[in-house]
Parts: C-alpha cells; sequence; structure tokens
C-alpha cells in the first residue's frame, strides 16, 4: 500500500521537487537573527517552497527547548509545508542518542559504551522505547542513533557512542536499539526512525583521530564492521548515514562499491542513505577526489547517496538539477532516491502525524522512565578491581570525595547532551545529581569530605594540597578522574593517557596511606598503568547519564550489587592496543621468549574485555555440547552451570566465547558468540542454554566468502572449556 503511495506521489513530482526532497538544511539557517531559536518566515518559506526542501537537521545550539517550544518548531515547520504544492512533510532528524537530549525535562540513559557494558539487550531496548516516546513527545521522528561504529583504536574520539570492540556484542546491542526506536511499527506516535551511522570503517581510523584516514581489507570490513549493519538492517532500520572518512583511499561518500554494491544491493538495504555534515562538498574542498562541487554533487548521488545533509546553502539543489537536467546525473536515480525518502515519510505516518498532541504524552520524563534510565547506569556500571573487598563502603565511614569529575553533571553525560559538546549539561541538569550530591544525598551533607583536587587540565598544586589535606581525617577516599567533554574531532587527543593534572592528584593522595576508590568517568580508556597499582578498587563507570551519580554511589554502598562487564580492552600501555580477540601472533612472549624478561609480555591489558566484579561469587561448573563432532549443518547446543555462592543476589553476563583452533586464515584467540544476563539468588543454580550455528564457525576467506573449515573448535564459559570437531 506504501508504495503504491510513493509511485503515486512520485509521478506527480518535478525534478525540482524531487531535489528538494533529497536537501537537508540546518535548522539554524531559517532563524531570525534577532531572535534564536525562532525562524525568519520569509526564510523558511523560500527552504519550503522555493527549494522544496526534504529535511530539517536540528544544530543542537543554544540549548534544550521545552515540549512546548518543540511543538510550537514543528508546528511552524508543518504549516509551510502544508503551503507547499505537494503537501509533502518535512523530516526532522535529531542527534537525540542517549534519550531526547535535546528536550528539557528528558529522561537521559548512558551513552552507548555503558549501553554495552550492561550485557543485557531488553533493559537496553526498553531505553530505545523510552527515548523514542520521549523523541515523538518533541515532535520529531528520526533519530541519527544507533553507532554501528567498530573501533580499532580506542584512543577514538567518539569511542564512547560505539558498543565497544566486539562485534557480536554491537550486533545484538544494534538490534536492541532499532527494535527499541522503530518498535516493530516505526508509523506509530511512539516510535522514531533510526539511522545506523558512520557507514563504514568511521571508527577506524589509524590514528585513533577523527575522520583521519583508516586502511581496512575489505575482508576484515566484512568479518567485523558489515555484520553490525547487516543485523541492524535485518532488524529494519529505516534510514543509515554516511561515514566522512576514507578507507583505502575512497572516501566512503565516494564509494559505489560500499554504497550501491554491497550495501544496496548485496545487503538489499531499502531505506535512506544520508551524507553526513557538508561531506559531499569535502569530496571538493578536503578529500580532493572531486575538483569542482558541482562534480561532487554527481559523484556522491551516482555512488548511492540519497539525501545531502548540510548542503552549504543550496547549492546541492541548483547544481544536481542541472547535472539532471544535462543528463549527468539519470532521473532514475533521482527516483530511486525519491522513493526511499518518501517511503520512509509514509512509513513514519508524516503525512498524518507531525505534531505531537502533548496529552498522548503523559509519561515524559516520569519517574517510571527515569527509573529506567537508573536501571540501565547501575547495569552498566563495571567493578573492575576490589582489593581486599575494600567495598562495599560502610555508611559509618569518613569518605573524602574528590576530584575533577566528582560534581559535574556534564562529565556525567558526555557530548550530544543539550548541546553539541555537552558542556552545558551542569546548566540544564542541575537538579540532577553529580556524584558529590548523591554522596550528600546519601550520607547527609556534613558527613561528606569534598574539594575537587584537580581540574581536568590545568595543574594546581594548592588544591592538591588541599585534598591531601583532608584525606588525612578520612577513612577511605573515592577519587572521580575523567575527561573534558567533547564529540567528534574536539575530541581528538594526542596522548591517550589519564591528564597529568589527575595523574598528580592520584599519586599525592596515594602518598596519604589511605584505600582509594577510582571512579572513572570516561568515554574512552585513558590509561592509568602509572597509578593503578596504588588503587584499592577500580569502578568505571563511563557516561552514564542523568542517573549516574545515584547508581554510582548505590554500587559504591552495597545498595545495588555491580553486574557490568567491559566492552572493550583497557589498555596499559599506549603501544599495546590489541584487541580482546587478537592473533596468537600478538603474543610474543607465550612461545620461546616466555622465560626471557627482556621481551615484555605483549598482550597485557590493564583489564581484559569482559572483565567485571560482583560483591557475590559466580561459581561455573558442568560445562557440556551436545556433540563433539559435528557435520556442516548441524547446531551445537550447550550449557553451563552457573551458582551464586556468595551472600548476596546478583547479576551475571555470561559470555561464550569460540576458538577456531586452526585455519587457513590466522585465527582469532577467542571470539565472543554468545552471550546471557541472568539474576541469581544465594545459593541459586541456573542453567544457562546456547546454540551455535553454522554461520558461528565461519570466517571470510581471501575470496571475501564466509567459510568453515574441518577441524577443532574450543567452546569456553569463564575458565571451562569443551572441544568438538567439525568433520
Ligand atoms: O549525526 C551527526 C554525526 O554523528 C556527526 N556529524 C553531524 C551529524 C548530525 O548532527
Amino acid at each position: 500500500e506504501i508504495d503504491a503511495k510513493v509511485s503515486e506521489l512520485l509521478s506527480k513530482m518535478t525534478l525540482e521537487e524531487k531535489v528538494g526532497q533529497m536537501t537537508q538544511i540546518t535548522v539554524t539557517i531559517f532563524e531570525d537573527p534577532k531572535k534564536p531559536g525562532y525562524f525568519d518566515a520569509a526564510k523558511l518559506k523560500q527552504g519550503i517552497q522555493d527549494y522544496h526542501i526534504g529535511s530539517i537537521l536540528n544544530v543542537p545550539n543554544p540549548g534544550a527547548p521545552t515540549l512546548q517550544r518543540w511543538q510550537e518548531t514543528m508546528t511552524a515547520i508543518t504549516n509551510e509545508a502544508n503551503k507547499s504544492r505537494l503537501k509533502i512533510p518535512i523530516l526532522y532528524g535529531i542527534d537525540a542518542i542517549h534519550g531526547a537530549s535535546y528536550t528539557a525535562g528528558a529522561t537521559l540513559f548512558p551513552q552507548q559504551i555503558g549501553l554495552a557494558a550492561t550485557f543485557n539487550t531488553a533493559l537496553v531496548k526498553r531505553g530505545a522505547e523510552i527515548s523514542a516516546y520521549e523523541t515523538r513527545a518533541s515532535s520529531i521522528p528520526w533519530v541519527f542513533s544507533p553507532d554501528l561504529d567498530f573501533p580499532r583504536n580506542p584512543a577514538w574520539s567518539r569511542m564512547w557512542e560505539s558498543f565497544g570492540e566486539d562485534a557480536y556484542l554491537s550486533s545484538r546491542m544494534a538490534v536492541a536499539l532499532v527494535d527499541g526506536f522503530e518498535g516493530g511499527n516505526v508509523g506509530s506516535k511512539y516510535s522514531v526512525a533510526s539511522c545506523m551511522k558512520h557507514y563504514i570503517g568511521y571508527g577506524s581510523t589509524t590514528t585513533g583521530k577523527d575522520r583521519t584516514p583508516s586502511i581496512i581489507p575489505e575482508r576484515t570490513l566484512r568479518q567485523y564492521d558489515l555484520t553490525i549493519y547487516q543485523a541492524a538492517i535485518k532488524a529494519g532500520a529505516k534510514s543509515v548515514m554516511v561515514s566522512s572518512g576514507e578507507i583505502n583511499g575512497t572516501p566512503v561518500h565516494a564509494s559505489k562499491h560500499l554504497i550501491t554494491d554491497i550495501l544496496k544491493n548485496e545487503l538489499g538495504f531499502e531505506g535512506v542513505v544520508v551524507t553526513d555534515w557538508k561531506d559531499i562538498i569535502y569530496l571538493n574542498t578536503r578529500h580532493k577526489v572531486a575538483e569542482t562541487k558541482r562534480d561532487a554533487v554527481r559523484i556522491a548521488v551516482m555512488d548511492g547517496i540519497d539525501m545531502s545533509m548540510v548542503p552549504e546553502e543550496f547549492t546541492f539543489y541548483t547544481d544536481l538539477v542541472d547535472l539532471v537536467k544535462k543528463g549527468e546525473v539519470p532521473m532514475s536515480r533521482i527516483d530511486d532516491a525519491v522513493t526511499r525518502i518518501l517511503r520512509m515519510k509514509f512509513e513514519l505516518n508524516l503525512f498524518q502525524n507531525t505534531v505531537a498532541n502533548l496529552k498522548d504524552y503523559p509519561k515524559f520524563g516520569s519517574a517510571e522512565h527515569i527509573q529506567e534510565a537508573y536501571k540501565t547506569a547501575a547495569e552498566s556500571i563495571t567493578l573492575l578491581k576490589n582489593k581486599d573487598a575494600v567495598l562495599p563502603l560502610n555508611k559509618s565511614e569518613k569518605i573524602l570525595v574528590t576530584g575533577a569529575t566528582a560534581n559535574s553533571m556534564k562529565n556525567l553525560n558526555g557530548g550530544w547532551s543539550y548541546t553539541w559538546q555537552g558542556e552545558n549539561a551542569d546548566t540544564y541538569a542541575a537538579e540532577k545529581l553529580t556524584i558529590l550530591e548523591a554522596f550528600q544525598t546519601k550520607l547527609g551533607k556534613e558527613n561528606v569530605l569534598y574539594t575537587p583536587g584537580a581540574d581536568i587540565e590545568k595543574e594546581d598544586d594548592a588544591e592538591i594540597q588541599k585534598a591531601v589535606e583532608l584525606a588525612k581525617s578520612a577513612s577511605k577516599i573515592v577519587l572521580c578522574l575523567g575527561e573534558k567533554n567533547y564529540t567528534e574531532t574536539p575530541g581528538d587527543i594526542s596522548n591517550i593517557f589519564m591528564s597529568k593534572s589527575q595523574v598528580k592528584l592520584a599519586l599525592a593522595l596515594a602518598k596519604v596511606n589511605k584505600p582509594i576508590i577510582l571512579v572513572l568517568n570516561e568515554g574512552r580508556p585513558r590509561l592509568i598503568s602509572d597509578f593503578e597499582d596504588k588503587m584499592s578498587a577500580v569502578v568505571q563507570c563511563y557516561l552514564p547519564g542523568n542517573e549516574g551519580a545515584r547508581a554510582i554511589v548505590d554500587i559504591l554502598y552495597g545498595d545495588v550489587n555491580p553486574s557490568g562487564k567491559l566492552p572493550y580492552n583497557y589498555p596499559r600501555y599506549p603501544n599495546s592496543l590489541e584487541k580482546y580477540n587478537r592473533k596468537y601472533t600478538e603474543s610474543l612472549a607465550d612461545e620461546e621468549q616466555n622465560n626471557d624478561a627482556k621481551y615484555e609480555k605483549s598482550y597485557s591489558p590493564q583489564f581484559e574485555f569482559g572483565s567485571g566484579l560482583s560483591y557475590t561469587t559466580f561459581n561455573y561448573s558442568n560445562l557440556k555440547i551436545d556433540k563433539t563432532e559435528i557435520n556442516n549443518t548441524d547446531q551445537i547446543n550447550i550449557t553451563v552451570d552457573v551458582t551464586n555462592a556468595g551472600k548476596r543476589a546478583g547479576k551475571e553476563a555470561v559470555l561464550l566465547y569460540l576458538s577456531d583452533n586452526f585455519a587457513s586464515i590466522t585465527p582469532e584467540v577467542k571470539a565472543l558468540k554468545r552471550f546471557d544476563k541472568i539474576s541469581l539468588e544465594p545459593n541459586e543454580t541456573k542453567t544457562v542454554k546456547f546454540t551455535l550455528n553454522q554461520k558461528d564457525l565461519q570466517f571470510v576467506n581471501e575470496d571475501l566468502k564466509w567459510i568453515s573449515e574441518k577441524g577443532t573448535f574450543t567452546v569456553q564459559i569463564d575458565n571451562l572449556k569443551k572441544d568438538f570437531l567439525l568433520k
């Protein structure tokens, strides 16, 4: 039915109207300079009536409008669209990537890296449903999420927007987000269209700096990166944003192979392919593969781009109209692009429902939604070290809370929160609790010692001295360290170590000889090997969002039992950034040299992927596989018993790894193939079941085909292992 409506509408459209649909302009272009946040009627009319634009991109400044303001904004846009000849609704897109993070009073969840750490897809899906509900309450139908980037260098400035370093974990989480956003019926007033980004290889720059070149062999691109997109497409993702980077010398925006051949033809993606910010122009001005801006438009559209984000005023429109008129771009390509865009608008039911009726959204920012964000934060927080059971804390102990991130909402939220870099979260989330405030709420203000101790960047010896003095009268120190807020290129770093000013504070406090609980509030693993041995406990909280501080403090006091697991290897050295699923040859010390002290063992992360402690003890036993020999078509069923041998109830993410022991492409030491998160009461045992299929035994060979090879495989859960033979 939708296809018929799309064809009918398309048949009525002029070339100009079609090209307009392919144009996405930032909302600021329509702004009245004298009244920021409000439209200049003539500009809005020009964009929608004269240039027939199809989409508007939110620019997250000056801050977070209320639901009513969003309603007014969308009403103005919709009224203008309704005056146009064909009354085609405008598709408004926004970076609401951890909740409706540009609306005042919305529920803000942990950022994606924290979602991955929960290993709980049901929880993550529920969070996405809430984000969709609150985004639609803001009259916005399209979110630029999930991020399916696959970081190969943990210093990458958008590491925290990804699900970490594992493709299988990323795929499962991607499906959870797409399911939650789109809800199986994207036309419902509680659903939004998702946008997978940034297709493809964006997170894998060699230097770790944003938008610098990547070298990724197609074999590995297919084996890892592409599988994440495949999973999200299968889940129904409606759109995709293209990577601003280049792979092997080809900007992705200029790659017919990646966009048309692989994404659209091979994977059968029928949704909208949108560029990233100004990326068509950058084919000319930055990448230098197009001699003119007009040629950049031709290349990108011919390679498969359907919508141009921020085409610098209306040059994309005028150039593309001209290119079609002169026969340099065929109408069939335009029709394909516009069909995709119109289909998405019909699927979203935008022709009937563009402006939210606020009565339909009584749960916006409700206690129920906030509780879900709290639960998600609590399940993401990852206890990495707990020497001599220093945690949980006891309420009678005098605690010094210190560190640059101890009293900051912006650090808890990270980028894309209220404003682009999330710098203003301290103002917009002023009623929410910082870590310090959560301590004060739990213990009473007078019972908590506090001083910032350090700035993230500036060294301040006097401040350190203050913290040292206070530490002398405390029984334990909670030291909160982290990073400045950032997204995209502002987050580029040349040094992956924790900043000097903060390391100095940690080392000075260590001399006081009181147990230190290090709380890491960071988007990527900043190296802590200079002082980690002096910390009694290490708690990674990532960027846990508005409810994060309550969750952190509840975990520190044992009111919540931690259950997050690390979704990446936390490196120890700047030149040892191996992933957990490394190749055998990355551990030089394993063979002949293993007794020779002069060879530093090259694989020794500070904390390994999947690390995460609990206040109870989980014992694994009875690992069983139902076959020890299988054929090419068989499934293999695996069970393992997990027992809570401690005194507290707890949750445990059970991770199943597989090793292909010998293969014609050097095998990974192990790779995550399944996981499940379970809850166990003290003394309770649960049997966890997994099934592996043929596809799980396969890898991509030199001919770019997924194949399996006969030989032995090893299943590993915790420290238990079982072998089977593929005949
Ligand atoms: O969605 C983002 C993208 O992740 C980075 N560049 C800008 C886009 C739209 O804001």
